[in-house]
């Protein structure tokens, strides 16, 4: 092996001193977090993922998503480390400083519509959705809200009575904020209506209002749409084009708010800062998270001021928009704007490009989908049946894993490839090559 290779995998996988841990943590950590497999981390910089027994990854999962700019980068640490120096916190509920305002206007800057937006910042993404669903119901006066079957919005109660990813994650939870619908996404490798995309004229949308708003929910009391632009834990499915622009034209027939949730396929990974670009849309609101600084906590809520109009005293967090996490989200986006967002869109369509090809060659690849490094691939036992291949998919994470490679489940039965934008080709190249090493492995079982 090369000295500069990677993955180098020292000890059998997990190592002794991982394997330690993990018994441990069932003792005091929450079990309710979903581990695929044991990975113990220690350190990360870039891409290369340090465990506790000294073995190295490459991580195609950007810490969930949250590491954009990879692991420790060095803008960012530098400017994690002079903001320190100046100010940890103050809490921007009750005081004004600059990180923040600096933040905010540069978001005004960079994201689609007029240059009159207004940010309410949090610290997660399901934050930032919670911050929304107040806001629609504020501006709007109306109780309801639409949500798509596949997506996820988060955990806290609000958000998740907007989740419908798997039900695993509302079992015992109930009851939910009322007044959410949940409708078919425009999944079209599994249509909800049967239908061949080329002549389905969108159906998802139309039964919206024929069916939905016919029989059930009176237009006129849905405050918004809540969208993922691409279901993201759902299975990483890209609608057709005119999914959103049809979506987006009926929201506005009937005065509903279009709100897009851009925490996971936001902040550059598809190549676009927002990923709802791609379909020509400017959202009424747009919420991130994840990737927006580096790995620090923080979420956005943006709005025309128009709409983010409410009263002092509706909506505040004491830490939201810490002033580090604001210099390491202004840090983000200025290494997206130098060659990153870029990046994202040339090695996303060569992985495509490769995964369409080993599509060909593998009976497990039912489809290949994606836009930029939100590439999801989705396993079955049958390419007719299309019956899921859950236990494969499974068994493939953990055996990528073994191997080195870093990469997380979406869906059922699907993978998803988001390493941080900094990936280069080589790096791509390895992942894909462990990664087609370890399917033909599962093939053959
Ligand atoms: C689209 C989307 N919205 C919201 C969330 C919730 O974000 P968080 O886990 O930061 O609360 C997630 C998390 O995966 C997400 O993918």
């Amino acid at each position: 092996m090369k000295k500069d290779s990677f993955p180098k995998l020292s000890t059998e996988i997990p190592g002794p001193k991982a394997k330690r841990f993990v018994e441990e943590d069932k003792k005091f950590i929450s079990q309710s977090y979903t581990r695929a497999y044991p990975l113990v981390v220690e350190k990360a910089r870039g891409l290369i993922v340090t465990d506790i027994d000294g073995n190295q990854y490459i991580d195609f999962s950007s810490g969930l998503g949250a590491c954009s700019t990879g692991h420790c980068h060095p803008e960012i640490i530098k400017a994690i480390n002079k903001q320190s120096k100046k100010l940890i916190h103050m809490s921007g509920t009750d005081y004004y400083y600059l990180p923040q305002l600096k933040l905010a206007k540069k978001l005004n800057e960079i994201l689609p519509g007029k240059n009159n937006k207004r940010v309410f910042f949090g610290n997660s993404g399901t934050e930032g959705v919670e911050a929304a669903l107040k806001l629609a119901r504020y501006y709007t006066k109306r109780q309801m809200a639409i949500a798509f079957f596949g997506a996820f919005h988060g955990r806290t109660m609000g958000s998740l009575s907007l989740t419908a990813s798997k039900s695993i994650q509302r079992k015992n939870f109930s009851p939910l904020v009322p007044g959410v619908v949940h409708v078919p996404y425009a999944h079209c490798y599994r249509c909800p209506h049967n239908l061949s995309y080329t002549d389905c004229g969108t159906a998802c949308v139309q039964w919206i209002e024929d069916e939905l708003f016919h029989h059930n929910v009176p237009p006129e009391e849905v405050s918004a749409i809540f969208v993922e632009p691409i279901l993201g834990e759902g299975g990483y499915v890209v609608p057709p084009p005119e999914f959103h622009r049809k979506l987006y034209k009926l929201a506005k027939k009937y005065g509903i708010l279009f709100v897009v949730d851009e925490v996971q396929s936001g902040v550059g990974r598809t190549g676009k800062f927002l990923a709802i670009e791609h379909f020509k849309i400017i959202p009424d609101i747009t919420i991130l998270a994840k990737g927006i600084a580096s790995g620090l906590p923080l979420s956005a809520t943006i709005a025309s001021e128009k709409i983010m109009n409410w009263l002092p005293g509706s909506h505040a967090s004491t830490f939201g928009g810490n002033p580090i996490a604001c210099e390491a989200a202004v840090a983000t986006i200025k290494l997206l704007e130098k060659n990153l967002m870029k990046n994202a869109g040339q090695i996303g369509d060569y992985m495509l490009s490769k995964l369409g090809e080993m599509k060909e060659n593998h009976r497990l690849i039912g489809d290949v989908r994606g836009k930029g490094l939100m590439i999801g691939v989705e396993l079955v036992k049958d390419k007719v049946t299309k019956e899921r291949a859950i236990k494969e998919r499974s068994q493939l994470l953990t055996a990528c894993f073994k191997k080195g490679l870093i990469i997380l489940g979406c869906g059922e039965n699907s993978v998803r490839f988001f390493p941080p934008l900094i990936v280069t080709k080589k790096q791509a190249a390895k992942a894909l090559e462990i990664f087609e090493d370890v399917l033909t492995e599962v093939e053959r079982r």
